[in-house]
């Protein structure tokens, strides 16, 4: 009886599953060479992060794009935690066009649920994945500098000037920089900062190359409502008109408000990824899958 050289069926299948794994992996070559070295600022939603499944999933996005040489900075909000502090406080929380009415009371709330809790647990978990993760504030280094916005909203700042030192040493030594959004007033008083608009001001100042907003929907609808109206693509003066006719509110608002303040300040691209999918970060910068809602020039 002859045996040939065949080998038997479940090595094979088990050859041609890695080599499927390969194939992923080298996908992968061009986007790691593309932006080896770029900054990418990503924003964390607050809406996303009591799920310890996701945290996990994106600490490990995190981590793997900063061994790869790709510069990730994150800004975090922290909306739904703040808002159930400050209920705790008996404070009701109101909002004027997405962004939050902040008193002095409020703003003592922010900076603890921000700077002692959400900031040290993102932290911890990207060490815990093998990132070298330090948690700041916009106050640290004097990097985020505001005024106040307007009168209504009480002391939620405007950024007026971002100092990247102490971000440049930071990710010069391959650290990940995690900011909580918070900056300082004219007179060193602690301002609220929407994060969206804090990523976006970092974005700017880094040079950074990309903008990613992880929230806690698919993307950009063109009606709220209406899953069907996800928007996959769009120019910076599709983004203008849309805003223009003042149909987006909530907190998707301040998101493309500061994704047309990226793109004018010379961001490459931003995106809003869901959140709620494990590895959405992964891949949208390592696969050519459109996912979520990307702005370009
Ligand atoms: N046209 C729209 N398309 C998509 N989402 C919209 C739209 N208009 C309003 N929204 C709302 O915006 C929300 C996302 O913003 P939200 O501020 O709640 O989350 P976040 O910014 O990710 O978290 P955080 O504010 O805690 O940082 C969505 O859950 C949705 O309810
Ligand atoms: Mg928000």
């Amino acid at each position: 009886m002859t045996i040939g050289h065949s080998t038997p069926s479940p090595a094979k299948s088990r050859i041609a599953n890695s080599m499927g794994k390969a194939r992923i992996l080298m996908e992968a070559l061009p986007y790691i060479k593309a932006f080896r070295g770029k900054t990418v600022v990503i924003k964390h939603g607050g809406s996303t992060m009591d799920d310890p499944e996701l945290q996990s999933s994106f600490a490990g996005d995190v981590t793997l794009l900063a061994m790869v040489g790709i510069r990730p900075v994150i800004v975090h909000g922290g909306g739904p935690q703040i808002s159930q502090e400050m209920k705790r406080a008996g404070i009701v929380p109101e909002f004027v066009d997405g962004l939050r009415v902040t008193g002095p009371e409020t703003v003592a709330v922010v900076q603890r649920v921000l700077a002692g809790d959400i900031n040290p647990k993102l932290v911890g978990m990207l060490n815990a994945h093998g990132s070298a993760a330090v948690g700041l504030t916009g106050l640290d280094g004097g990097m985020l500098s505001a005024q106040t916005l307007v009168p209504k909203l009480g002391l939620v700042g405007e950024v007026t000037r971002v100092d990247t030192t102490l971000l440049d040493d930071l990710l010069e030594a391959a650290m990940v920089p995690v900011i909580a959004p918070l900056a300082a007033g004219p007179g060193g008083e602690t301002l609220n900062l929407n994060a969206d608009t804090a990523a976006a001001a970092l974005a700017i100042a880094l040079n950074a190359q990309k903008l990613i907003y992880l929230t806690d929907i698919e993307g950009v609808r063109r009606s709220e409502e209406d899953a069907a109206t996800l928007i996959s693509k769009m120019s910076q003066a599709e983004l203008g008109e849309l805003l223009a006719r003042g149909e987006i509110g909530g907190g998707m608002r301040p998101k493309l408000e500061s994704c047309r303040a990226a793109l004018a300040g010379g961001v490459a691209q931003a995106h809003i990824l869901d959140g709620r999918m494990q590895h959405a970060l992964l891949l949208e910068i390592f696969t050519p899958e459109g996912i979520g809602t990307m702005v370009t020039p």
